[in-house]
């Protein structure tokens, strides 16, 4: 088992898909373990995109990101960071295969709708960003053992 940050950006919360992005997740089997909707600020945003703090796009980035709330999740599941950014499809959403979130709803690379972590190390780094331990559910779903092979539940 697996776990995997999420964002659901700000361009999503304000054309009304968040629920259908949560849904995507849900259908694809994955759990949701935390959930949680707030205005990133300034700070959390500079922390969050720390890697891309040099790249040409950085300020239009931050720009978006604390533009308006978004919702943070933290999603598990086997596989889920590469499962999570397969089913988010490119990131360039003109690029992304039809079927997938971005591919399905996006048109422009800025507003493309959802973050994924993009490794396992990402995911944890990320996830202590977003959420304290307490806020982090452990629990199975009845169906659970339709969905994860190696489940007890
Ligand atoms: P994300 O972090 O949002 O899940 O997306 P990603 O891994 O697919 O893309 P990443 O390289 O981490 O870039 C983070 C976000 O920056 C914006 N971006 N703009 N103008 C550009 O060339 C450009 N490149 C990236 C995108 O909104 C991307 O999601
Ligand atoms: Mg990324």
């Amino acid at each position: 088992m697996e776990r995997t940050l999420v964002i659901i950006k700000p361009d999503a919360l304000q054309r009304g898909l968040a629920g259908v992005i949560i849904s995507r997740l849900e259908q694809r089997g994955l759990r949701i373990a935390a959930l949680r909707m707030f205005h990133i600020d300034e700070a959390l945003a500079a922390r969050h995109y720390a890697e891309h703090v040099e790249k040409p796009f950085y300020r239009t980035l931050v720009d978006f990101i604390t533009s308006s709330p978004v919702i943070a999740a933290v999603v598990e599941g086997p596989d889920a960071v590469e499962v999570v950014r397969a089913t988010m499809g490119a990131t360039d959403p003109r690029k992304a295969a039809p079927g997938t979130i971005r591919g399905d709803f996006g048109l422009y690379i800025t507003q493309n709708l959802i973050h994924g972590s993009d490794s396992r190390e990402s995911a944890a780094r990320e996830i202590k960003l977003f959420f304290e331990d307490s806020e982090i559910c452990r629990y199975s779903r009845d169906l659970d053992r339709w969905l994860f092979e190696d489940s007890q539940a």
